[in-house]
């Protein structure tokens, strides 16, 4: 979080009276207190500035949408407007790019104009030119996946990354909460606290090696419990919360932007997103990037956001994960000393076939642990199997994995419980357990995860499916039970959580029937410009045969593909050719002549600059805040 970034260097104090009057009329209009502000002659001016459809203020503790409930929004809003600018946030090479705060509303059903209810769409965007320098040209609209993934939550997290890397620092970057997530309004979390989610969470997603007969009746039953519930809180929300109605959310930002066409990098499920807009509205395409791309088609079928993402995690594993181990040495990772003093390099084979035997003698007991935090562990094989999945997505934290196999190896288990344990949210804070009074959950800061919008998500873009006609189809179990054991036959890494991530689809026609609307038409379109598309050799997530196919029913006249050859989830491990032609592109316009271009990532995993004696705890708890960017949840587990 940027709260604490320094304030900026000394502005000049040609800029401190011009917003004087100002200033007053705000203090006149919404009876802003500014006894505790000492300075009326604030250099900075008024906030929201007139006619800004997204009511920008600088981002505080404060800045998060106003209830959905509450009579004069508009008002509440601009009260949150703290002109103290030591709480401001501020960002960018020189500390002088600001984080501006504020939210769009959007019809709750684009189909039916007479619904008078909304969807509040909390919105982030770091300004490169300061608080008054204005918008820049084109603004790089962010979106990192999911579903589930924060948008505003991306901006804080990454934003120098994609105004530098992307942009020379010229493009403002935008980002949004989709409809559902985080604080956009209303929010898709149908347990009130985290923490009854976690028990739940641990009943349900043992994984198909260990579970014992008659799992899926039981977690079937959760799944159909949790829509009863989502159902109860939130009634037909889930009827709007489709891709197609993300896009369309999409559109209005652009609108809201006041440009002719859309810049944007989409990252992973955000790609699916990018694609249904991209087709649904041709005209308004600029330069938008889908990074970890995925071909949204899939996802029209049952499962299909699940069989189809398992193509390459296991190569990963293998070529990745072991393999590049390896080739580092045992400088760089653990796995590659010798064991028990054999001699000799340690072969590829071998520390395959010992790491096989590690992760499935936890299938027939679990390990005990501690760790001081948590008190009890254990080191469950469903357990053990996601961090591994979760760390192909990000080969910055294999040192620390291989170090913590490599322990548990020779039964030291302490890493392993620390990874293992290390909690989704904080178990301390008060939104997250039922025993503390209800009212702390009014603090914007404190809000529950929305881990249902997922589920909400990805079964409505296939609650249309003809497949749900069919005999033996999607409606009985037993057509999951062989998708389980099919997607765990083929990638014993992802299968199980990938499953899971579909399998409450069973339930949602019961409740929600058919979405508001499915776009479903061709993905071929004729685009006012092409977009790039980058795909990735080792993506864990969405293999590069889908970003293929959606290069081929695009056409040359719409698409041009990087190959990115490199390990994790989209081109996070950094390539000079993948950011040249990115940067070229979101500049200038400019594509690649080919259909498809190769780039090499430029270095190799375990030599990113992490030395073996870095802490590995502290390395884990780094990857797994990159996993929260990607998609706010963990795995199936
Ligand atoms: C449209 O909205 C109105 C007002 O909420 C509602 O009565 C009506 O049933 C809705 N129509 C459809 C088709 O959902
Ligand atoms: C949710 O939004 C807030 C405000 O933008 C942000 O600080 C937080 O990081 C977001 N949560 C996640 C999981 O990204
Ligand atoms: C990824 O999976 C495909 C099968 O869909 C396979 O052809 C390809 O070789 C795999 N890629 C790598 C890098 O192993
Ligand atoms: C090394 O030896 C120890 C003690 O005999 C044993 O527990 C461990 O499993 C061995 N490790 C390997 C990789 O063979
Ligand atoms: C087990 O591993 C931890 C963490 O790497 C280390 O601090 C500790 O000394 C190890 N314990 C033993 C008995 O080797
Ligand atoms: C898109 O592809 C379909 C076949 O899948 C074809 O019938 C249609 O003509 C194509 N449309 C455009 C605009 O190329």
């Amino acid at each position: 979080m940027k709260e604490e970034l320094p304030p900026p260097t000394a502005q000049p104090s040609s800029r401190r009276t011009s917003k004087f009057s100002l200033i007053v009329a705000l203090v006149l209009i919404y009876g802003v207190g500014l006894s505790k502000h000492h300075d009326l002659h604030h250099p900075y001016g008024l906030f929201p500035q007139p006619d800004d459809p997204f009511r920008f203020l600088p981002c505080t503790r404060a800045t998060v949408p106003p209830a959905l409930d509450d009579p004069d929004a508009a008002a509440t809003w601009a009260s949150r407007f703290d002109p103290d600018h030591e709480n401001w946030n501020w960002g960018g090479p020189n500390g002088d790019g600001i984080f501006l705060c504020g939210y769009l509303d959007v019809p709750l059903d684009y189909t039916n104009q007479s619904d008078p209810r909304i969807a509040r769409l909390a919105v982030t965007k770091f300004q490169v030119s300061g608080p008054h320098g204005g918008k820049s040209e084109r603004t790089l609209v962010v979106n990192p996946g999911g579903p589930g993934g924060s948008g505003t939550g991306l901006v804080w997290r990454a934003t120098d990354e994609f105004s530098q890397r992307f942009t020379n620092g010229q493009y403002d970057v935008l980002g949004w909460d989709p409809r559902g997530v985080n604080t956009s309004l209303p929010r898709a979390a149908c347990f009130p606290f985290d923490a009854n989610r976690d028990r739940w969470a641990l009943l349900r997603g043992q994984y198909r090696e260990v579970a014992g007969p008659g799992h899926l009746e039981l977690a079937d039953a959760l799944n159909e419990a949790i829509f009863q519930a989502c159902y109860e809180q939130l009634g037909d929300l889930g009827r709007f919360l489709s891709t197609t109605f993300v896009a369309r959310d999409v559109e209005e930002i652009r609108k809201a932007l006041g440009e002719k066409d859309l810049t944007g990098y989409f990252v992973s499920y955000g790609t699916g997103i990018g694609q249904t807009w991209a087709n649904m509205f041709p005209s308004s395409v600029g330069r938008l990037i889908l990074d970890g791309t995925e071909y949204v088609r899939d996802h029209r079928k049952v499962g299909g956001f699940g069989y189809t993402a398992l193509d390459n995690a296991t190569d990963a594993w293998h070529d990745g994960f072991l393999g590049e181990c390896l080739h580092a040495g045992p400088e760089h990772c653990a796995l590659a000393s010798p064991k028990n003093g054999t001699a000799g390099p340690v072969r590829l084979a071998d520390l395959d076939a010992r790491m096989h035997d590690l992760v499935s003698s936890l299938i027939h007991r679990p390990i005990p642990g501690y760790t001081p935090s948590s008190g009890p562990s254990i080191i469950t094989y469903s357990a053990l199997v996601s961090s591994i999945y979760g760390a192909m997505y990000n080969a910055v934290s294999w040192p620390a994995l291989a170090q913590m196999l490599s322990e548990l190896e020779d039964g030291n288990t302490t890493l392993a419980a620390h990874f293992i344990e290390a909690w989704e949210y904080d178990p301390r804070d008060p939104a997250s357990c039922p025993s503390s009074s209800s009212s702390s959950r009014s603090s914007p800061s404190l809000s529950p995860s929305t881990d249902e919008l997922t589920y909400l998500v990805i079964c409505a873009d296939s609650a249309d499916s003809p497949e749900w006609l069919t005999p033996d189809g999607p409606q009985e179990l037993s057509w999951w039970t062989s998708l389980w054991e099919s997607m765990t036959n083929q990638a014993w890494i992802s299968g199980n959580s990938r499953f899971y991530n579909v399998f409450p689809c069973r339930q949602f026609n019961r409740f929600w029937g058919q979405p508001a609307e499915l776009y479903r038409g061709d993905l071929n379109q004729s685009l006012a410009n092409p977009i790039l598309l980058i795909a990735e050799t080792y993506d864990p997530a969405t293999p590069l045969r889908n970003g293929r196919r959606l290069l081929t029913e695009m056409g040359h006249a719409n698409a041009r593909l990087v190959v990115h050859h490199g390990y994790g989830h989209s081109s996070r491990d950094g390539s000079a050719c993948t950011d040249g032609i990115a940067r070229g592109y979101l500049l200038t316009g400019q594509v690649p002549e080919e259909g498809e271009t190769d780039c090499f990532a430029d270095e190799r995993p375990y030599l990113y600059g992490v030395k073996k004696r870095d802490d590995p705890v502290a390395l884990w708890k780094a990857h797994l805040e990159t996993l929260t960017a990607f998609g706010g949840r963990r795995f199936g587990f």
